[in-house]
């Protein structure tokens, strides 16, 4: 194999800093395929980004003349990272005897689960920049990896997961209809921690529409929401045209059964088929390893569930908790469209359902008895018109029989209308975990809802 000119980050700030990388450089140019070219100067700075409190990072960046493929000069790397006494796992901005990032192969894009190539982080990195310049890199003739990558074409999606998952990445898929908010974010969070690739899409579905619904007015701000997952660590987001995901001849859906025709099912009868087929359709073009979905949209969530083990699918499906503001609404990217009256009102649903949960706490055990608890409170509020009020089993959310109830999960429905327009807000709560937890500031989650 012909050299090939790469380049190092090199980084310590544990034990002998100047030591520890030098004797990675004598190491490295021992190594078959491997010669080193030239170091830049090393020059000591405090950590970039958030961390715990430690010294401060001696940094530069060698250039390698190599016949070695990346793989293979990244496992010398890490040998020699663990030689030099770093602890694995290696934690994020934790302190480090050697740290040797691979920033440039050549000119070539390595996108795989261990080797990212360019790597994505270090146009931001004063410490990489000033002696990757040193060393005469030309950054702006590098390809630059794109966080998010946007993409509106169903086979390039398919593609661009097909690439990641070839790479041995494990793939999270985040389904919105857009309109993102830290609810969303918190779904896109917790994927970014269990997977290598976070996919986030946004498509404003029209078959789970039926006439008369909000399909025209829903909100889309595809601009922020990109943003807002790239704050949120996602690497791709899939924004269709509804054309894209349903050509003209497009007439296959997914039937879902009768558990999904009460409540939201009896109010949108077509509600959840349309759920159902969308989310189908994304399964199978992005083939992920587990799919995220929040819990305030319990019901659908159950029907995700059912179908993704219905038809075989071989995904996790993470339940994910609900996070509200901080007077206790649930988030939803319908919340902005409440008169300020409205708003205010709103918080009944959740109020409600705490005092179910309270008088479960007290001792409360009857079905009825604490169904009656929940509606008094939400009869007080005359702004909030009832869909209705269910205690149902946990996950499946079975019917309950009349009678004491063990566990259950109590879910609201109501309309709240501000001249023409209607809004229709959702909510949830388990009756056995009424303690709450705080998520951040503004928001609090349920223990109930446990992450
Ligand atoms: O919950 C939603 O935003 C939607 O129903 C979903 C799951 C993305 C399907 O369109």
């Amino acid at each position: 194999m012909t050299e090939v000119l790469a380049y190092l980050g090199l980084g310590a700030n544990e034990g002998d800093r100047e030591r520890n990388i030098r004797t990675a450089l004598s190491s490295l140019g021992a190594a078959p395929g491997v010669r080193v070219v030239r170091c830049s100067k090393l020059v000591s700075s405090a950590l970039f980004g958030e961390g715990p409190e430690q010294g401060e990072y001696l940094n530069g960046v060698a250039e390698l003349a190599t016949s070695l493929p990346a793989p293979a000069l990244l496992s010398i790397c890490r040998a020699l990272e663990v030689a030099a006494g770093r602890r694995l796992p290696a934690l994020r901005n934790h302190p480090r005897p050697l740290d040797l990032d691979l920033l440039l192969y050549g000119r070539e894009t390595i996108d795989t689960r261990d080797l990212i190539v360019p790597h994505p982080r270090m146009w931001q990195r004063p410490f990489v920049l000033l002696p990757l310049r040193e060393l005469g890199v030309d950054l702006a003739l590098m390809p630059r990896p794109v966080r998010p990558l946007v993409v509106q074409d169903p086979a390039k999606f398919a593609a661009l997961c097909s690439h990641w998952q070839a790479g041995a990445c494990t793939t999270g898929l985040v389904p919105t209809m857009g309109a993102l908010h830290p609810g969303h974010q918190s779904l896109i969070r917790k994927a970014r921690a269990e997977c290598d690739r976070v996919l986030v899409t946004i498509f404003v579905n029209p078959l789970q529409f039926s006439a008369g619904e909000d399909f025209a007015a829903y909100p889309r701000t595809l601009e922020r929401d990109v943003q807002l997952c790239a704050e949120a660590g996602a690497d791709a987001v899939f924004a269709p045209e509804p054309l894209q995901m349903y050509d003209s001849d497009f007439c296959s859906n997914v039937a879902v059964g009768a558990a999904a025709m009460t409540m939201e099912g009896a109010i949108r009868p077509t509600h959840f088929q349309g759920v159902a087929t969308v989310v189908a359709r994304l399964f199978a073009l992005s083939r992920p390893h587990n799919a995220y979905f929040g819990k305030k949209d319990a019901q659908q969530l159950a029907v995700i569930q059912r179908m993704t083990l219905d038809l075989g699918f071989p995904i996790r499906v993470v339940e994910c908790p609900i996070v509200r503001e901080a007077d206790g609404l649930a988030m939803s990217s319908r919340n902005v469209y409440l008169a300020p009256a409205d708003r205010i009102a709103s918080t009944v649903l959740v109020r409600a359902l705490r005092a179910a949960q309270q008088a479960f706490a007290s001792g409360e055990r009857d079905r009825d008895r604490l169904l009656q608890v929940a509606s008094s409170v939400l009869l007080q509020e005359p702004r909030a018109e009832l869909d209705y009020l269910e205690l149902r089993g946990e996950g499946d959310l079975r019917l309950l029989p009349a009678g004491p109830v063990v566990l259950g999960r109590m879910l609201v429905a109501a309309k709240f209308r501000a001249g023409k327009r209607v809004v229709r807000l959702l909510d949830n709560l388990s009756l056995a975990e009424p303690s709450e937890i705080g998520l951040s500031a503004g928001s609090v989650l349920f223990q109930g809802d446990r992450p």
